[in-house]
């Protein structure tokens, strides 16, 4: 049965489209995009006054399946995605066990398709257990199907297992996904090195931390003539080494997130654990570098980073709550207000970095309008008011730095492979 989405304003930066107008899906694709199209008996969505985008595209979450269900599960993690308007994820493999091998990877991926409600991409770990000793088994992976590799959730320390690591990889035109903070230097510290931890008296991470193994894995990609993706931006510096790098023709590409965009670590004066997370969130400056660098291009994409924890492991003092929070079900809502509507990113813009960059980063083919793509389409209102509710997130990560906090713009309907799988905030399987 056909599906037609009737007189919204599409955008597609593929082509940087921006028309009103209709799609038809039929049989999970996209069959016709137009004017005056019919749904010939099909259903019909009428979406004047909407936007239509490629569906949502979160490069970097942690679902925490296998061995993590407490914090989340393929199930829980699925469906806040779709709440959230993402009709594809891909995962981090810092789970228990470590996803570093390929039996791992095809399990997931089943688990993904029997348990999950939008696609679901695997990104396999560079070193087995994560233990930064020995490299996985990339190759295999990558075979079954992991779309990127990447020791994210900690540091590589090992420069020569990173170096070894590209090379490798590099065979594969598959990203290295990086997460760059220098860990001896940054290690013990729970919030951004600056004034507001001298004045609480808490021990700081330091943005140079980040800025030096941003350059030192840019460098060892540079070498290695390999892609490499540098996670969660959040230092001035490292904006900088990766505009620089990106001149000089290295195959680097980069996303920040939605807290790094739009909130700075004055918010940790409240010692809430929610804002706890690493990178940490850093001064003002440094949040305006990440919007000037998104502006030009340096930085790629937007990514949550969505690390839910159970909601007794954050609910302890500051120094002992593991770092991370949810993110998919706020994103939207964040990115819309705090720098759409603000006049620092464009509708196009937004779009581009939460769907069409992060899909070319890992090699996929939705994130695009087209005859012939699959219809994984979200529908946005832009003018939606809403305040966020962790209680009624369907993730199991309850903590929201966002938490109470008023936004404008939400996805409204969230279409996979051309079914309604979200609509007004309920998730329909
Ligand atoms: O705050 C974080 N939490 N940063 C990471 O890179 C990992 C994540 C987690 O897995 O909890």
């Amino acid at each position: 049965m056909k599906l037609l989405i009737k007189g919204g304003r599409i955008i597609n930066p593929a082509e940087q489209m921006d028309m009103t107008g209709d799609i038809v899906i039929e049989q999970g694709k996209i069959v016709a995009i137009g004017q005056n199209l019919t749904a010939d008996g099909g259903q019909v969505i009428e979406a004047a006054g909407l936007v239509v985008a490629p569906g949502l595209i979160d490069m970097h979450v942690h679902l925490r399946e296998p061995g993590l269900e407490a914090k989340e599960d393929i199930a829980s993690g699925t469906r806040a995605a779709a709440a959230g308007g993402f009709t594809t994820v891909a995962c981090m493999p810092n789970t228990k066990p470590v996803v570093d091998n390929s039996i791992l990877v095809s399990g997931l991926i089943q688990r993904g398709q029997t348990e999950g409600v939008v696609n679901l991409k695997i990104i396999g770990a560079l070193s087995k257990g994560l233990e930064g000793k020995e490299l996985a088994e990339i190759g295999d992976m990558i075979a079954a199907g992991a779309v990127a590799i990447s020791d994210d959730g900690g540091h590589l320390d090992s420069t020569r297992l990173l170096k070894t690591g590209l090379e490798y990889t590099g065979m594969f035109q598959r990203p290295v996904i990086t997460h760059s903070e220098d860990e001896e230097l940054a290690g013990e510290g729970y919030m951004h090195e600056g004034a507001v931890s001298a004045m609480l008296g808490i021990k700081g991470r330091p943005a140079v931390a980040e800025d030096i193994a941003v350059a030192r894995d840019i460098m060892l990609a540079e070498y290695a003539n390999s892609p490499i993706h540098i996670a969660h931006v959040s230092s001035k510096g490292a904006v900088e080494i990766i505009r620089q790098a990106k001149r000089r023709g290295v195959k680097v590409t980069a996303e920040t997130t939605p807290h790094h965009l739009t909130l700075t670590d004055e918010e940790l004066k409240s010692f809430n654990t929610a804002f706890k997370v690493n990178p940490p969130l850093r001064s003002a400056d440094h949040r305006e570098a990440l919007i000037a660098g998104l502006k030009d291009g340096t930085l790629d994409a937007i990514a949550t980073d969505h690390a839910p924890h159970a909601f007794e492991e954050k609910d302890v003092e500051f120094r002992y709550a593991p770092s991370g929070f949810a993110g998919l079900e706020t994103a939207l809502g964040v990115v819309l207000t705090g720098l759409y509507h603000t006049k620092k990113l464009t509708l196009m813009e937004v779009i581009d970095k939460m769907s069409y960059a992060p899909a070319k980063i890992l090699g996929l083919e939705s994130g695009v309008l087209k005859v012939g793509a699959p219809a994984d389409i979200t529908i946005i209102d832009t003018e939606y008011k809403w305040d966020v509710n962790c209680i009624n997130f369907y993730t199991r990560g309850k903590h929201s730095p966002f938490e109470g906090r008023n936004f404008k713009g939400k996805a409204l309907i969230t279409i996979v492979n051309g079914s309604i799988i979200m609509q007004n905030g309920e998730v329909l399987k």
